[in-house]
Formats: C-alpha cells, sequence, structure tokens
C-alpha cells in the first residue's frame, strides 16, 4: 500500500495522541520498516494493520473503531492534498459515484505501483445510494471511515448501514447510504 497512507496515519498518532506514543507504537511492532515511510514507497497493508493493533493498546477504542476513524481522518487530509478532485463535484452521490472509475483510477496513473481497492456504485433513488467496496486488504472499517468523512466533507447528513459479505479472496462490502432531509430554518 502507498506509503502516504503510512505516514499520513503516524500523523495522525502524532496529533490525536502524542508523538510519544507514535514512537511506542511503533517500537512496539516488529516491523521490516522500523516505521521508517516514505510517501512515494510501497508497504505491505499488514505493517498498518500491526500498528493499529499497537495503538489499540493505548486507547478504549477497538482496533475496528481505529481504523474506521483513521479512514475519517484520511478523507479529510485527501481533501486537503487532491482538492481538485473535490472541488469537481458539488454533491457527495456525484463525487461516490466517480470514485473507482476517475479518483481511483488516477491514483493509479499518478502512483502505478498503487492498487486501490475497487468501489462501485449504484443510486436506488434520489436520496439513496449504494458503494460497494472489494479488496483483498479487508480494509472496510477504513471505507466506512472515507464514506463518513466525505459526507462532513459535503455537509450531508446521512445514513449508513452496512453489510459485510466476506469473499474466499477478500472482503466485499456493500453501504447503503440514505440522505436525511434537510432541516429547515
Ligand atoms: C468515499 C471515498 C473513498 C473510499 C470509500 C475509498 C476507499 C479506499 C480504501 C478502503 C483504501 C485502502 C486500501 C484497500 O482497502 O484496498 C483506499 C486506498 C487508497 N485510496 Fe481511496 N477511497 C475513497 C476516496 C479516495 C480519494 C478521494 C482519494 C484521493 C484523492 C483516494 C486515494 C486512495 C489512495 C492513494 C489509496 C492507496 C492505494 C494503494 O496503496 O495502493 N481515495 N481507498
Amino acid at each position: 500500500m502507498q506509503g502516504m497512507v503510512f505516514t499520513e496515519f503516524l500523523k495522525m498518532v502524532d496529533e490525536y495522541y502524542s508523538p510519544e506514543i507514535t514512537e511506542k507504537v511503533i517500537s512496539e511492532c516488529k516491523m521490516e520498516t522500523n516505521g521508517a515511510y516514505t510517501s512515494v514507497g510501497n508497504y505491505s497493508h499488514t505493517e498498518l494493520v500491526s500498528l493499529v493493533v499497537a495503538l489499540a493498546k493505548h486507547d478504549t477504542k477497538s482496533v475496528q473503531q481505529l481504523v474506521r476513524a483513521f479512514g475519517n481522518y484520511l478523507l479529510e487530509r485527501f481533501s486537503q492534498t487532491y482538492s481538485d478532485f473535490f472541488d469537481e463535484y458539488d454533491d457527495v452521490f456525484d463525487f461516490f459515484d466517480k470514485i473507482g472509475p476517475h479518483v481511483h483510477n488516477e491514483v493509479m496513473k499518478l502512483y502505478p505501483d498503487s492498487s486501490p481497492p475497487s468501489i462501485s456504485t449504484k443510486r436506488i433513488s434520489e436520496e439513496s445510494t449504494q458503494l460497494f467496496y472489494k479488496s483483498h486488504r479487508c480494509l472496510g472499517d477504513a471505507a466506512h471511515g472515507l464514506i463518513e468523512g466525505a459526507l462532513e466533507y459535503y455537509a450531508t447528513e446521512a445514513i449508513i448501514e452496512r453489510n459485510d459479505l466476506n469473499e474466499k479472496d477478500g472482503c466485499f462490502v456493500c453501504f447503503t447510504i440514505t440522505k436525511l432531509p434537510r432541516k429547515k430554518h
């Protein structure tokens, strides 16, 4: 997985916890890299999982909750680093429709050694859509947090229902996202 995902994770631990906790978390995981990631490098996603498992020992949150919180943080960081992608859309459902065919596709062009997950969508109605996540990395919780982050970015209140379907060669998650009516002033 792209090094920037790792550098962002460590940045989140620095910010939400402390640089001391970041150091502890790195030293508690026995990893090949020892936490020395470069944003253009490529590393096994299992290292990210080890880092989250180590962080969970310093928090009351579960590993799943932490991965989801990281997804949320990552979306905010993406919106700063790749603001052009976000500026292209006014509506969060239009943004979701373009993650697979446009955003992750561009990511693969920018970083040829990357392998973003498969994301596709299906509109159900004006206020409801489905987003399908498929990946051998099984980071459905990160996808959940990214979706929540996108809803926040586009100031859209919605309910997210989630259906996890494990497959032989990875994970498949179906998210059904339903917008709540806008509050009248
Ligand atoms: C709601 C929107 C999005 C969802 C649900 C989503 C989902 C994910 C997930 C779960 C991963 C972790 C890898 C895996 O599970 O296989 C990932 C990787 C990645 N995503 Fe997205 N993503 C979203 C939006 C974005 C945006 C807006 C960008 C950038 C502008 C982006 C760029 C990337 C990159 C660079 C990776 C790492 C790929 C690699 O290491 O090979 N994603 N995405």
